[in-house]
């Protein structure tokens, strides 16, 4: 997912790199480096942070916090907002460390809170508190992060950082400075879309300063979101309690506009709010234990005492960040993967589990839907359009704990807010089109996921797919289209009136949309069999069959958008993130249909040809990600053998622009995990994976609460990307399809490799002219 539009001012001038001077990978400290793990070591968490343009990028940033965590710390080096990230490797200067909330690079911020060391005149400016550091001496683990940075006044001031899910942990070390002093901002200008000034606003921050206690609590309202979305979540906002080690001898308040400083004011409500604590002139080490909250100050405090308690080091707190990803990690071993590949592969990893996050505390969560406290689990951060292809898959894989957890979230938001989310930043944001919740629930019902309540469940996907949007016929509901109620699946009233399309004149993205419900509706009608909901489930399936057809354009062979009336409405009309290249291959539930359309196997294996070779595939954005393994569907195996291995190795590496499009809460990561297994859910409802081809010697997964562990093996894959054969639980296949069932409880997928293409699944290419050369 990318949105594009133009920001300058806010941007810190920079003199342009083109090449990342200084990149190199260093390890912690011993101390911080236990347990000891292969995995986590290979992890570079700044691989997906370059790239020249933000849809270029992975868009992620060096952040430490535990899997799925509710905040993320990150050294801040630049203002973040929507198409900003507050970590740009090409940067020089530190002007804090931030708890962010930003779950991907194109969307807003949420209640951060930065905290800023500083020695000397108190600097609460953003520019002005920025201090140098160098790549050189910078340390980059997801539990632990250091820098120095050059005091303004002389002196060095080195900041350590770790971080659970709630509280940041951060350590700051004095070295022949000024007069030490931490900074605490709660509230900034902030920019929504452009940065013309009348898309800058002013939230709310408050500060308040407990000199006895040695705390600093307050919040920040800040939502840059709030302008789009049918939820104004009028009480939102991000508290936090920061706890200091040393004695506070001197505070006050500050302003981050003009740097105004009132020395000895402890409190203080407004625009652009910051306050400060100041520690004697001997005091060489401070830390600061920062605990985060949407409910309240007191949950806040409560999270800090339970997560990081008094007396905890920052070594504990960073060992026991790296033991929660350890066993994460660790549970994948790889053989015949170079350090290079390791280092790709577990960085996928890591990046496919941190969204979503929490966003329920100590049992309670925050719900900007109906804007009250409720009791339950809860997460935010689904970006629903992108997650649904993959990464959902592999998290039910890899942390099927989470999934209950996760979709009982959604039916809460069902309940407080009407609709199931598609992307919800703290509250729905109409990001994308398609209601593919109805898919993620679906296929965790399917895969044995049933602790929420099942008829709630169903409840909620019928309604998104048999209820229209408020206002359908009159409303366009465009990308990011203010002040429109749940956009859902915007267009229903026409599909219903056309028998298919959802109509160009009156929608945006309506061909995008048609090929999408159509999947909803498969998803719908897999849900409402598992269901035994009989009827439902055969006019679900029918309307997912026929919906796509509807904009087939005999004619010229592609998809194309229809207005109302049936014309065809031009072949660039109706798309999102993708062109009618692209969303011609959009039917994953039924290939097979789309096969005959296009002529038959022969000829749908020469479209994809043309497709590739004429440089159509995006692997940057999520429409293409499905499309190199229809070729094993249409009986030409070896081409998606191909196609995959080439694709990974030209969008993926272990250099800071390894990710060649935006890493989209870890789609992109999960297409690179599965490839390298050797297959991927095209149709993620079905249960089933199409075959591709495995990228090393032997990949062994301990899938957690299963008996024993799948091991793939796939000897002298690294430099044979061609199948030979395939045995599943020692039997063998010629059907390149690896069902569910056969790999979630654990056993054993052998592939016989070989440098060249072979006939394995690959019926369409004998006899044919085809050149199967890399
Ligand atoms: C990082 O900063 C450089 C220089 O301003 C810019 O070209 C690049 O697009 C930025 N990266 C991202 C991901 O925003
Ligand atoms: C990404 O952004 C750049 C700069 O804004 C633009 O030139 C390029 O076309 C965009 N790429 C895509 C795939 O849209
Ligand atoms: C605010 O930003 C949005 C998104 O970029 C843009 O469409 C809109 O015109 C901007 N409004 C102003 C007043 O600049
Ligand atoms: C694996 O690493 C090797 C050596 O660094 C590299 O040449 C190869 O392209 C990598 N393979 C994949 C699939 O990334
Ligand atoms: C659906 O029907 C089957 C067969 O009768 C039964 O085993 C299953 O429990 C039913 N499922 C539900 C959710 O009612
Ligand atoms: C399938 O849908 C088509 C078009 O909406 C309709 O004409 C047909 O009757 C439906 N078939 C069934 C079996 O429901
Ligand atoms: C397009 O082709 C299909 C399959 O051959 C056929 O069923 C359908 O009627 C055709 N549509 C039009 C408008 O000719
Ligand atoms: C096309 O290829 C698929 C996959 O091998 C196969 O199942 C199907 O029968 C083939 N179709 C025809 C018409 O040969
Ligand atoms: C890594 O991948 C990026 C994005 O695809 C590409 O721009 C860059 O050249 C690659 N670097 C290496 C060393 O392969």
């Amino acid at each position: 997912m990318f949105w594009q539009h133009h920001l300058s001012v806010f941007i810190l001038s920079l003199s342009l790199l083109s090449q990342y001077p200084g990149y190199a990978k260093k390890s912690a400290p011993d101390a911080f480096r236990q347990p000891s793990s292969n995995a986590v070591d290979h992890v570079d968490s700044l691989i997906g942070n370059g790239g020249d343009s933000p849809n270029g990028s992975g868009g992620m940033i060096p952040s430490t916090a535990p899997p799925f965590a509710m905040t993320r710390w990150v050294a801040q080096t630049r203002q973040n907002y929507v198409s900003v990230t507050p970590y740009n490797y090409t940067d020089s200067t530190i002007h804090g460390f931030q708890g962010t909330h930003q779950p991907a690079i194109w969307m807003g911020e949420s209640g951060q809170v930065i905290v800023a060391p500083g020695a000397g005149d108190v600097e609460a400016v953003f520019e002005a508190r920025g201090m140098k550091f160098s790549h050189d001496d910078e340390i980059i683990t997801p539990s632990y992060y250091s820098a120095t940075l050059q005091a303004k006044t002389g002196g060095t001031i080195v900041a350590e950082q770790s971080a659970t899910s709630r509280v940041g942990h951060l350590r700051f070390t004095f070295t022949d400075t000024e007069k030490p002093y931490v900074l605490i901002e709660a509230s900034r200008a902030s920019v929504m879309g452009s940065a013309d000034p009348a898309n800058v606003t002013h939230p709310l921050g408050a500060i308040t300063i407990d000199p006895t206690r040695r705390e600093v609590t307050g919040y920040n309202k800040e939502r840059q979101d709030f302008i789009i979305g049918p939820n104004p979540a009028p009480s939102f906002a991000g508290y936090f309690v920061a706890r200091f080690s040393e004695p506070i001898e001197e505070f006050g308040t500050a302003s981050n506009s003009d740097g105004f400083v009132s020395v000895g004011e402890a409190q203080k409500e407004g625009k652009r709010t910051s306050g400060y604590v100041r520690f004697a002139d001997e005091v060489r080490i401070v830390e600061v234990r920062i605990g985060v909250s949407f409910i309240s100050i007191e949950q806040a405090r409560e999270n800090l005492d339970s997560e990081i308690p008094d007396g905890t080091t920052l070594e504990q707190t960073a060992k026991n960040v790296r033991r929660a990803w350890a066993e994460k990690l660790d549970r994948i071993q790889l053989e015949g993967a170079s350090d290079d590949n390791q280092t790709v592969f577990y960085t996928a990893v890591f990046h496919g589990l941190q969204y979503p996050y929490e966003q329920s505390e100590g049992g309670r969560y925050y719900s900007g839907y109906d804007d009250a406290v409720h009791e339950g689990e809860s997460y935010t951060g689904y970006s629903i359009w992108d997650t649904y292809r993959a990464i959902w898959t592999w998290q039910m894989l890899l942390a099927p704990e989470r999934i209950n957890g996760m979709v009982q979230s959604m039916l809460q938001d069902y309940r407080e807010g009407g609709w199931l989310p598609m992307w919800k930043n703290i509250v729905e944001t109409n990001i994308m089109v398609g209601t593919h919740a109805d898919s993620l629930i679906a296929e965790a019902v399917l895969k044995g996921f049933t602790g929420f309540d099942l008829e709630l469940a169903y409840g909620a996907v019928h309604k998104d797919a048999t209820v229209p949007p408020e206002n359908d016929w009159t409303t366009s509901y465009f990308d990011r289209e203010e002040n429109v109620g749940y956009e859902v699946r915007a267009g229903l009233s026409s599909v219903y009136a056309s028998n298919g399309w959802v109509a160009n004149d009156i929608h945006s993205e309506s061909a995008s949309r048609t090929l999408d419900y159509a999947y909803d509706d498969y998803a719908t009608s897999i849900l409402a069999s598992l269901l035994n909901k009989s009827s439902d489930a055969a006019f679900f399936l029918n309307r997912s069959l026929v919906a796509p057809f509807s904009i087939f354009n005999n004619d010229t062979g592609f998809m194309e958008a229809r207005n109302r009336d049936g014309s065809w409405a031009g072949q660039d009309e109706g798309w999102t993130e993708g062109d009618m290249w692209a969303y011609t291959f959009d039917v994953v539930h039924d290939v097979e249909a789309l096969i005959t359309r296009r002529g038959g196997n022969k000829s749908f294996v020469e479209f994809l040809d043309q497709h590739f070779d004429g440089g159509h595939n995006d692997h940057t954005n999520e429409p293409s990600h499905h499309i190199p393994y229809l070729y094993s569907l249409a009986g030409a195996a070896s081409k998606t053998q191909e196609r995959v291995r080439e694709i990974a190795i030209s969008n993926y590496n272990s250099t800071i622009r390894g990710l060649s499009g935006n890493e989209d809460c870890g789609q992109m990561s999960a297409w690179y995990i599965f490839s390298a297994l050797g297959f991927y859910p095209v149709n993620p409802v079905s249960g089933d994976y199409v075959v591709g081809s495995p990228f090393y010697d032997r990949v062994t997964i301990d899938l957690p609460g299963k008996p024993k562990p799948l091991v793939i093996t796939s000897r002298g894959a690294s430099t044979k990307p061609y199948v030979a054969s395939l045995k599943i639980d020692g039997k063998q296949t010629d059907t390149p399809i690896i069902l569910h069932d056969q790999l979630v409880n654990g056993g054993e997928i052998d592939f016989v490799m070989s440098d060249n293409p072979t006939s394995w699944a690959s019926e369409t290419l004998v006899g044919c002219t085809f050149r199967v050369q890399m």
